[in-house]
């Protein structure tokens, strides 16, 4: 357990860090990010059909997905949302239908209407991460999966220590690395609508999670 535990970042902290991100974020966290990206990426590309990308920032994933997939993305950075619109508007990526400025606490999306929900590096980074799963878990057709991927906490010993340290200085660049596994497992656990199916490290500093949506919802929903 964390000693110290921090509030969920702010959302005006968050939204200032990726404005002053966006012109250099390709360049500088790009290679960072990518092994987490391309791990969701190609679990989202097993299940395909239409995409939600939650968090899309400059829409570095869009050459991950191919034609058989419709890829819509969102994120509540008008900076970062430009340069994703730039990308596709380049004509390199016909299957990304959309890019829009949305926050994810609220989805303006009908229930039930994509296959897949992907969010690199974004649930640690919310105001309210149990409100934004389930948002992502009502867009979900039955049996369709959210996929996550983000640095997570390392709960003990000298990461965790460091984690620990830097928790407070990294919100105002909009990172956030004591983020528990426990809270994402306990949201699926009080939904009731959505299965923990897979934890996995995809190296050492980052985890994938998927979720799959029930084909029917327990009473708990
Ligand atoms: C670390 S970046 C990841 C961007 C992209 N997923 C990637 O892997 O390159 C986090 C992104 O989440 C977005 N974000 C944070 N909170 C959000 C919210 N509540 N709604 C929508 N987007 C949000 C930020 O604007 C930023 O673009």
């Amino acid at each position: 357990m964390l000693q110290t535990r921090l509030s969920d970042p702010d959302r005006q902290v968050v939204e200032t860090a990726y404005a002053r991100w966006a012109p250099v974020y390709d360049k500088l966290c790009g290679p960072i990010f990518e092994p987490g990206r391309r791990s969701a990426t190609g679990a989202a590309m097993r299940i395909g059909g239409r995409i939600l990308e939650v968090g899309v920032g400059t829409g570095l994933s869009f050459g991950d997905y191919d034609a058989s997939t419709e890829v819509v993305g969102i994120d509540f950075s008008e900076p970062m949302v430009a340069k994703a619109r730039r990308r596709m508007a380049s004509g390199l990526y016909p299957h990304v239908k959309d890019v829009m400025v949305m926050d994810a606490h609220e989805l303006a999306f009908e229930d039930a209407s994509f296959d897949c929900v992907v969010a690199q590096f974004v649930i640690t980074l919310v105001a309210d991460p149990e409100r934004v799963l389930s948002e992502c878990a009502r867009v979900l057709r039955p049996g369709g999966e959210i996929i996550l991927v983000n640095h997570l906490y390392s709960e003990r010993g000298f990461a965790a220590a460091v984690e620990r340290m830097l928790a407070q200085k990294a919100r105002a660049l909009g990172l956030r690395p004591e983020f528990p596994f426990q809270r994402l497992a306990a949201w699926a656990e009080s939904h009731g609508g959505a299965e923990l199916i897979e934890r996995r490290k995809v190296n050492a500093f980052y985890t994938l999670v998927r979720f799959r949506r029930a084909m029917r919802e327990s009473a708990a929903a």
